[in-house]
């Protein structure tokens, strides 16, 4: 896909600039997400989960911590280096294209999680490649920008990255999805949408991601 490359130029580009503001905890929402997100994975009681754009590995390491086995994919590579080199977890430079030519390439998982990594317009190809290597009592989780922090209609937006405290050197191309339209696409991917969330900022204001859990439609 056109929209893939770009997508991916860009983190190259950025690769050096997003650890740094990972690492130093730069990105204020966060604190937050973080947590959330981990949450949200827990409440599933996974054993086995994929990362998938795991990034520098933040959240394999997480898991591990909490006694869940995690492997992350990503495919720029200095971030896989960076998550490699800081421990916990199996780490593998893989795109989402590697995953949908062979679903079951790094085995079956009961927790499957996108972390801020889904940005193209149509994302059906990985979300159903994740549905054929996930156990049918596993759970997809993704996190995502929340629609009420995006005006207009459903399209492709521009992350400058601007407030991350760090030097972006790439503007990132990324497709804003509606509510109806996540959930159009988990339904046409095979999964049934089970539970959304919104997590607040404890100062108030408009929420700072959603989060969407599903479970395999059965076939
Ligand atoms: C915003 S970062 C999030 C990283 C990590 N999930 C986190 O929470 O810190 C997005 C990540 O998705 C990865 N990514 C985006 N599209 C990808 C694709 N098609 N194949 C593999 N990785 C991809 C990027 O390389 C980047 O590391």
């Amino acid at each position: 896909m056109a929209d893939s490359k770009a997508i991916l130029a860009s983190w190259q580009a950025n690769a050096d600039a997003w650890l740094t503001a990972v690492r130093e905890q730069r990105i204020d929402s966060r604190r937050v997400t973080n947590a959330a997100v981990l949450d949200a994975i827990k409440a599933g009681a996974p054993r086995r989960v994929l990362d998938v754009g795991c990034g520098e590995g933040w959240l394999c390491r997480a898991l591990h911590d909490d006694g869940i086995e995690a492997v992350g994919i990503d495919a720029t590579a200095p971030l896989i280096g960076a998550a490699r080199a800081a421990g916990a977890g199996r780490f593998e430079v893989l795109g989402y294209d590697d995953l949908v030519a062979d679903p079951l390439r790094l085995g079956q998982f009961d927790g499957v999680v996108f972390n801020f990594a889904l940005f193209e317009a149509d994302p059906s190809p990985i979300l159903r490649a994740v549905r054929q290597a996930v156990s049918p009592e596993g759970r997809l989780i993704i996190q995502t920008v929340h629609p009420d922090r995006v005006a207009g209609d459903a399209g492709w937006r521009e992350e400058r990255f601007a407030g991350f405290g760090a030097a972006f050197p790439a503007v990132m191309p990324w497709y804003f999805h509606s509510m109806a339209g996540w959930e159009r696409l988990l339904l046409d991917a095979g999964w049934r949408l089970i539970h959304q969330m919104a997590p607040a900022d404890p100062a108030g204001g408009l929420p700072l991601s959603l989060i969407l859990i599903a479970e395999p439609r059965p076939d």
